[in-house]
């Protein structure tokens, strides 16, 4: 009775500062996304797609989670807490979250463009053209682009399919498979979407909408499920 999963997205990191995708101001008015994070882009332009994840590497090192991220990890005390996140950040962790998915990858990570079960940890630094992996090919960012498949999207839905509770916290859920997750959330668990904005949710699911920044929202949510963890308690 007490798995929360939460699937979270850029929104989830606002606060502390990094940018979403979609919002005004957001990186894809920035960039052109299929330059820097499709597999195209990094065939046709390998340096530019280094340095686009060079930049925000180097911004994850100045930033820190904030209470949404921290409110979160602080529910493991009395949930078995999921967090199935479509951020490459690293702020979850930082913040003490124990199970932590990355659909979309790990900014925090390279990969071997010539074997990708060669994974490397490399915290903040830069991945330059010439670095290489053990087979001496070159080395990229360990990032799910558009258009490559999503590894880790199979194991999220079945954690999804046995949540008691499931939550959405700042994303837009434009971007698949990761915005169908909640279809694998059982039609009796309780769903509840934490955004400022307005997200087109799919419709014949009753989903308890609170609309607030994540840090606020997380806050309203953690009272809600502790007053849920109390009545369990009470039925045990
Ligand atoms: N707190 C909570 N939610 C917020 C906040 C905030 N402070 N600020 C903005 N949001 C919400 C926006 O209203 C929007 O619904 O966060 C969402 C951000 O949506 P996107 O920018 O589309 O980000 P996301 O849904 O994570 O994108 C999914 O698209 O580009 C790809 O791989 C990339 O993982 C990313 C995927």
């Amino acid at each position: 009775m007490r798995k929360l999963v939460v699937l979270t997205g850029a929104g989830m990191s606002a606060e502390s500062g990094i940018k979403t995708f979609r919002d005004s101001g957001g990186l894809w008015e920035e960039y052109d996304v299929m330059e820097v994070a499709s597999v195209m882009g990094w065939q046709k332009n390998r340096d530019l797609v280094l340095r686009f994840y060079n930049e925000r590497r180097r911004q994850l090192a100045r930033v820190k989670p904030n209470a949404g991220h921290v409110g979160l990890a602080e529910l493991e005390k009395y949930f078995e807490v999921w967090i199935i996140t479509q951020n490459v950040d690293n702020l979850h962790e930082r913040a003490g979250s124990s199970r932590v998915i990355h659909l979309h990858g790990e900014l925090t990570k390279a990969r071997s463009t010539a074997d990708p079960s060669l994974i490397y940890d490399i915290g903040y630094k830069d991945i330059n053209p010439g670095d290489k992996c053990e087979k001496g090919s070159q080395l990229r960012p360990h990032i799910v682009w558009f258009g490559e498949p999503v590894p880790l999207m199979d194991e999220a839905a079945r954690i999804t399919t046995t949540a008691n509770i499931f939550a959405i916290i700042g994303t837009s859920l434009n971007v698949y498979p990761a915005a169908g997750l909640i279809a694998y959330a059982p039609a009796e668990t309780p769903v509840y979407l934490i955004d400022p904005g307005d997200v087109y949710l799919p419709s014949g699911r009753k989903v308890e909408v609170i609309k607030e920044k994540a840090s606020a929202g997380v806050a309203i949510l953690k009272e809600k499920l502790l007053r849920k963890f109390i009545e369990i308690k009470r039925e045990e």
